[in-house]
């Protein structure tokens, strides 16, 4: 089978070395890929927002799948240029990409189907906004609306913050506010793979989405991540299927726009149950590091699955083992930050027991490996159990020598206190 993967990140290196693994695989194409990627795939120039250009090259190649990594071009609708030109490709039609694009259409559909959320309100003044967010008390949350990549969320835990947070996000023209109530307790990640009508749940994961040590600093897009979470028991992923997915695809379905490809829930584990953060309609960064690590089967005969409507009857294994990544991230990150430093020491660090290093933002020059971006490496392994796996990624880290770069000391602080009982 030939497959042409779409995107760049760290997210596309780990599922291009678990393609180029499969018993399926003639020849696998990415675009534009990265340094990392580029040793499982020839990384090609082509433009994935011309849409007729992806789907010349298709043809001239005889693809026949096409991966859609990011969420950019499922929102821009390229799968279902693709379908129409009768190329299979796996992720969401432009309609039913709204689960991620827009907000309000999630919160309404949430609404609709009591799917457990957080209650929600959108305000264009501020003085509304503050004389609801006075009504409500704190600790409430704020967001700006839009996709602005997790970026633009206060979590408030005063009356105080909430004011300064709308004033700031005010300031600028056209503003709009999304308050939302302050939903307590612990984060997931939960991905499960869908054919329009069925779901089949991956592997569980948590990401640790601030900058520092401590879970301290900014939000990020993730600075590392472990699997599988123990706060999703067996009892809590049967809840989330039931109480979430389900009603998701079942409304999804009847609103004409099926719901084909990977369904990324955040949830918040809260004491009266899972609660609906937000959906992302693409696999998580880099929460797909850790996935790929523990998946046992062969990943392209599911993705096919999904596509073809054939998930009722598909399984899929895992190793029992965990996985944990570290992400290492351009000093500056996520603010600003240079690009072009050199690092070394990759094949010394990725030739220890159990560790992968998937590729998020760097490009050759020559024999070198340059940084291309704020997220640069995931150093991965898989261990005996959270601990085992987070002490092999550290010794990996610790061979790699790029002064330019930084990493969290702590990931999987959260799991490896539950081991330790
Ligand atoms: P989002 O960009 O909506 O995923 O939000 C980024 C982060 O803010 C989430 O991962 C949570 O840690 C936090 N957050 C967002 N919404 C809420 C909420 N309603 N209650 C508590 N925390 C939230
Ligand atoms: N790690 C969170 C995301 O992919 O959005």
């Amino acid at each position: 089978m030939n497959i042409l993967l779409i995107g760049s990140g760290g997210r596309e290196h780990a599922l291009a070395w678990k393609i180029a693994a499969s018993a399926e695989l003639a020849k696998l194409w990415c675009a534009p890929g990265n340094a990392g990627i580029a040793r499982e795939a020839e990384c090609i120039a082509l433009d994935v927002a011309d849409h007729a250009a992806v789907v010349a090259f298709c043809k001239a190649n005889k693809v026949d799948l096409v991966v859609v990594g990011p969420e950019a071009p499922l929102a821009a609708g390229i799968v279902d240029d693709l379908a129409a030109a009768g190329i299979k490709a796996f992720g969401p039609s432009k309609a039913a990409s709204q689960l991620e694009s827009s907000k309000g259409f999630t919160k309404d559909l949430c609404k609709a189907n009591n799917i457990p959320t957080a209650a929600y309100e959108r305000f264009k003044d501020a003085a509304a906004a503050k004389a609801y967010v006075h009504a409500q008390g704190a600790p409430i949350v704020v967001k700006a609306d839009g996709l602005a990549a997790g970026k633009g969320v206060v979590v408030a835990m005063t009356l105080a913050e909430a004011d300064a947070a709308l004033d700031a996000l005010f300031s600028s023209a056209g503003a709009e506010a999304v308050i939302e109530e302050f939903m307590e307790g612990e984060e997931a990640s939960f991905f499960v793979l869908c054919d329009g009508d069925h779901a089949l749940p991956l592997a569980t994961a948590q990401d640790h989405k601030r900058a520092f040590d401590g879970d301290k600093g900014p939000n990020t897009g993730g600075m590392g991540a472990y699997s599988p979470a123990p706060v999703m028991t067996d009892a809590m992923i049967a809840r989330t299927m039931d109480e979430i997915i389900r009603p998701t695809l079942r409304a999804m379905k009847d609103k004409g726009m099926p719901y084909k490809g990977v369904l990324f829930a955040g949830l918040m584990i809260t004491a009266e149950g899972p609660k609906l953060i937000e959906y992302n309609v693409r696999f998580g960064d880099p929460e797909t590091q850790v996935l790929m690590m523990r998946m046992m089967s062969d990943l392209v005969p599911a993705l096919m699955a999904a596509v073809d409507g054939e998930l009722q009857h598909f399984d899929l294994r895992w190793y029992p083992q965990s996985a944990l990544t570290v992400v290492m991230a351009a000093k500056g990150y996520p603010g600003d930050y240079i690009k072009g430093s050199v690092i070394s020491g990759l094949d010394e660090a990725g030739s220890l027991e159990g560790v992968e290093i998937f590729h998020a933002g760097t490009k050759s020059d020559g024999a070198r490996i340059l940084a291309n971006g704020g997220r640069v490496l995931n150093v991965t392994a898989i261990g005996d159990n959270v601990g085992q796996a987070q002490q092999r990624a550290y010794q990996a880290v610790d061979r790699i020598q790029w002064p330019e770069g930084f990493c969290r000391r702590d990931i999987g602080w959260q799991a490896i206190k539950r081991e330790h009982g």
